[in-house]
């Protein structure tokens, strides 16, 4: 039998302390900020994930499915590039597996990223804006299935500031024109019709994704304290004017980098 999902993350644990040692935070990067790696600090060493029991291979183009371990400023930081994502097909406890696995070896701060439509014509592409808050609209979630084993805390964990107003506000104490918004988490796969963006906004979502919403879960599950950052790379479906596409979603993050490790450096400090 294969081990409970809380057993499995914790081999992945000790691996990655084996390998690259503790940190304070990781940071998961969304689609197409690999480049914001070299701007947080100094590596320190790298694994690929490959390399750690339950991570599966990246398949999404703009992952590079490294664990980095970065020195940011005198803050150890490891770095996912790359995550699993529920519309590839990974089960739940996978998708989720790499920020326990974190969180278990050390990391009390968790840092979600991505890419995300805006529902908000005023946040155009390029605009980052700190997550408040989310509707996971996934279907799913880290907590289903037995209790979680002797030695984890139980399941009904309060999500009510699942996104940390401290941080949060660290954030916005150095950058106040930052806005916050909600994060609507899809199954994805597809982009959203224009009739689920209409619905979206009338659920009180600001943005809208295919990621985030399980991990933010589970990090906060086990005791983590959350920031999340969303790089708006489109206007969502039928607010743009154009159709959407991967590839532009991919080149905003690039374009962005260095906006964003500005933005990462600062909250990092304060993990
Ligand atoms: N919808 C869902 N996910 C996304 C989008 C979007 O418009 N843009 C980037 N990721």
């Amino acid at each position: 039998m294969s081990p409970d999902p809380f057993t499995a993350a914790r081999a992945a644990a000790d691996v990655i302390t084996a390998r690259l040692g503790t940190h304070r935070a990781v940071l998961v990067l969304g689609s197409g900020w690999a480049d914001v790696v070299p701007q947080l600090g100094d590596e320190r060493d790298r694994l690929a994930m490959t390399d750690v029991p339950g991570f599966p291979a990246p398949k999404v183009v703009g992952h590079s499915g490294m664990l980095h371990s970065v020195d940011a400023n005198g803050v150890p930081v490891l770095v996912a590039a790359g995550r699993a994502h529920l519309y590839e097909r990974h089960p739940v406890e996978t998708v989720v597996h790499g920020v326990r696995a974190a969180v278990l070896a050390g990391c009390s701060t968790v840092m979600l990223t991505n890419a995300a439509g805006s529902l908000n014509p005023a946040n155009g592409p390029g605009t980052p804006v700190l997550i408040s808050d989310q509707l996971n609209l996934m279907g799913t979630s880290p907590m289903l299935g037995d209790d979680p084993p002797e030695g984890y805390p139980p399941r009904f964990t309060d999500v009510t500031d699942l996104y940390s107003p401290r941080l949060r506000a660290v954030a916005r104490g150095e950058f106040p024109e930052i806005n916050e918004g909600v994060y609507a988490g899809m199954l994805g796969g597809a982009f959203e019709t224009p009739a689920e963006i209409r619905m979206l906004a009338t659920l009180g979502a600001d943005l809208v994704g295919m990621s985030t919403v399980l991990e933010s879960i589970a990090a906060r599950h086990l005791g983590a304290e959350v920031f999340g950052l969303s790089l708006v790379t489109n206007l969502a479906a039928g607010l743009q004017g154009k159709p959407l596409d991967h590839h532009e979603v991919l080149d905003t993050g690039r374009a962005s980098v260095g906006r964003l490790a500005e933005i990462l450096r600062v909250v990092i400090a304060e993990a």
